[in-house]
């Protein structure tokens, strides 16, 4: 492999990727190799919007350069499921309807996946902690909890309508 090429390992597929080292690994992922998943926010790290998991660590592709993923295991929100064939933590978001704008979602998602690779059952504090410096300008923060508590097994106030309400909301 020509030295000036990076192996990265994104979703199980391998790709050679020509660019500076210092290239931000949102861009690779995004203009290169059109994964649209992880989204731009604010380019520093702090909101979270492009979340990936690097060997079962969320991590901020913004701020990642592409010198650092080298040989390393990405993966982002589409190699998490798909519409047909959703992980269980997208199918709660769904049915707890976890979205507005739906921005902050790949993050939301993400950074929420990796807390349950390493701990399948958080409690919710242990949610909120993980989720706490992921930006949802939307507020909905109440139905991401409810999603992430639901996913890791716990009871959600949704458990308790009836069939009529369930369907209500929907
Ligand atoms: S775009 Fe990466 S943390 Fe905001
Ligand atoms: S749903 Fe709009 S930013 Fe979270």
């Amino acid at each position: 492999m020509p030295s000036n090429l990076v192996r990265l390992t994104v979703n199980g597929a391998i790709h050679d990727i020509a660019a500076a080292p210092d290239t931000p690994l949102l861009y690779i992922l995004r203009n290169d190799l059109a994964l649209n998943g992880p989204k731009f926010g604010c380019g520093l790290g702090e909101c979270g919007a492009c979340t990936v998991i690097i060997d079962n660590v969320a991590a901020r592709a913004c701020v990642v350069p592409l010198s650092a993923c080298a040989q390393r295991s990405i993966m982002t929100l589409e190699g998490l499921g798909t519409r047909d064939g959703p992980d269980p933590l997208q199918a709660a978001f769904v049915v707890h309807q976890a979205a507005q704008c739906g921005y902050c979602l790949n993050g939301m998602i993400m950074t929420a996946k990796a807390l349950l690779l390493r701990n399948p059952r958080p409690s919710e504090q242990e949610i909120k902690q993980a989720l706490r410096y992921n930006l949802c300008r939307c507020g909905t923060h109440v139905e991401i909890l409810a999603a992430v508590m639901a996913a890791a097994g716990h009871a959600t106030a949704r458990d308790h309508l009836s069939e009529a309400d369930r369907d209500a909301t929907h």
